[in-house]
């Protein structure tokens, strides 16, 4: 793999996804790994990524200067790039003139790195500190009013750094100079692809598993569906998913798992009917955080019932040993990026597993950032309108009814839900926003007017986000012909409902969901 060698910022995620994005292979490493360490994975090349601490600061993040020596291909960049230099002789010092943002920097020789860009172009910078003179064997290949040193590379040693962020798509030539050091700097293949994946992790799964059985709690998402369907292909006949209906589902979703991916993918369902369970449950409860734990607890009973009737189903003697989980490589990262299962994220999700199931995990797309996990599932024929689904949350429908949840009042939600989807679908715009709830304010009432007569009905509201990761959101500007459409469907289709309104929140301050 390429290696990524985190130096603390959220940069290093978004450098192993430009890396991919280029077809070749990356893997993220903490920057206390040692030298050691990295060689034993074999790096077919590593990037030292920027980060937020100065190399003179008490305690700064340090490259053993051993990894140059190495005959591995290294770029360096933003810290990283400084770092390298630190480490091999070159000065780094602060200029006083810090750069932030969009940046000129002069060319002054392609190199490698940059060959194919243009005598002066615009980068991402964001440092204090800069390197005043390159280490020895260095070529300076462009500078900047705060970086009299702004890229360097030393083509004997395979050497390169820049002090930009080449990641973010404000360095518009950013990626040609990550493809520029991946291809002729180390002279890597773009051949890394969704159809590798697929085969390496089919391998590996019916190694890990052997001839034991399996069980995987589907919950229509696109991560739980694309996991189950690498594991049917791998270990199919020992293979049962579990999906459970709690009624707090959109209109629709229940069907989509049952009959499509069921036809497109062969895997054996057990679909548990739950939905009297859990309204008999919720009666009565308003709070939402209320709500979340009831959902949560009878989710784990439903499942856990479930996983006892799959076994006595298979014939005496046999246990299910393993889940499948559909762990995502964030997740991974972001609790310690280590291999073992101790690591693991113990991610409570409704609509994923319960974590005090004694199974060994079967985590599929553990290396995986989610679109990789969209193009997985093309691949292996997942239907699209399951792979393109749009985030849901576990407790679903239950949390987007602002006070009590009855049958009623889902029937009314789920009505309005599928207007919104279908409208925002049929303009294009489903790839456009990361979700749209639609929120039933279900003991708020207003006056409107309807024919000839006074209506005294319930408010329903658009939650339409735009976001990268769900950490922060913003609100949507839909267009207004589409909203219009929306509020127009809504109040003649839904007869209890007699206003639309828009949420124009950001996240923060708004959460997404409204409970
Ligand atoms: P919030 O409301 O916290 O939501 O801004 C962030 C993202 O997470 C989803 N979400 C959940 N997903 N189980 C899930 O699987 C949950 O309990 C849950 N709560 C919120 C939400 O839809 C959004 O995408």
């Amino acid at each position: 793999p390429v290696l990524v060698v985190d130096f603390g910022a959220q940069y290093a995620q978004l450098i192993a996804r430009r890396v991919r994005e280029a077809n070749v292979y990356s893997e993220i490493v903490p920057h206390t790994a040692s030298v050691a360490d990295l060689l034993a994975k074999d790096p077919a090349a590593i990037i030292l990524s920027g980060g937020p601490s100065s190399v003179y600061a008490a305690g700064a993040p340090f490259v053993d200067p051993a990894l140059f020596e190495a005959g591995v291909p290294v770029l360096g960049i933003c810290y990283g790039f400084q770092a390298m230099a630190a480490a091999l002789g070159g000065t780094v010092a602060q200029t006083g003139q810090r750069e932030y943002g969009g940046t000129a920097v002069a060319v002054t020789s392609a190199g490698t790195v940059l060959s194919g860009s243009p005598d002066a172009q615009t980068v991402w910078m964001s440092h204090g500190d800069a390197v005043h003179a390159a280490p020895e064997g260095f070529e300076v290949l462009a500078t900047s009013a705060g970086s009299p040193v702004a890229a360097f590379e030393d083509r004997a040693r395979r050497l390169y750094g820049v002090q930009w962020h080449p990641e973010v798509k404000h360095s518009p030539l950013g990626q040609k100079a990550l493809e520029n050091f991946l291809y002729q700097g180390a002279g890597l293949s773009p051949d890394w692809n969704a159809g590798n994946v697929v085969a390496e992790q089919v391998d590996k799964i019916r190694a890990q598993v052997g001839d034991a059985r399996v069980i995987c709690g589907l919950s229509g998402g696109v991560d739980s569906s694309v996991a189950a369907a690498l594991v049917q292909k791998a270990v199919g006949s020992q293979l049962t998913c579990v999906f459970v209906d709690h009624g707090l589902l959109r209109s629709g979703e229940a069907e989509q798992v049952e009959k499509d991916f069921v036809a497109a993918t062969g895997v054996q369902l057990k679909v548990v009917d739950a939905r009297e369970r859990f309204l008999h449950a919720l009666a009565g409860h308003t709070d939402p955080e209320t709500k979340r734990k009831i959902i949560g607890r009878e989710f784990i009973r439903v499942f856990e019932q479930a996983a006892r009737e799959v076994v006595a189903e298979a014939g005496e003697g046999e246990e299910v040993k393993f889940l499948v989980q559909g762990t995502l490589y964030p997740d991974v990262v972001e609790s310690g990026g280590g291999e073992g299962a101790a690591n693991i994220k113990s991610h409570h999700n409704v609509g994923g597993l319960p974590d005090d199931l004694q199974f060994d995990l079967v985590e599929p797309l553990r290396t995986l950032f989610k679109d990789e996990v969209r193009a997985v599932g093309l691949e292996l024929g997942v239907p699209e309108g399951i792979v393109w689904r749009q985030p849901f949350p576990g407790p679903g429908l239950g949390i987007r009814i602002i006070g009590e949840v009855t049958a009623e009042r889902l029937d009314i939600l789920r009505a309005a839900d599928v207007i919104a989807r279908e409208e925002l679908t049929r303009a294009g715009l489903d790839r456009d926003i990361w979700q749209c709830p639609v929120v039933l304010l279900a003991d708020v009432r207003s006056v409107g007017v309807q024919g000839d007569g006074r209506t005294y009905g319930h408010p329903v509201v658009l939650r339409p986000v735009s976001s990268e990761d769900a950490m922060t959101a913003d609100w949507t500007r839909l267009p207004y012909d589409v909203l219009a459409t929306i509020s127009t469907r809504i109040t003649n289709e839904v007869p209890e409902v007699n206003r639309v309104v828009l949420d124009v929140t950001s996240k923060p301050p708004g959460t997404i969901e409204w409970e």
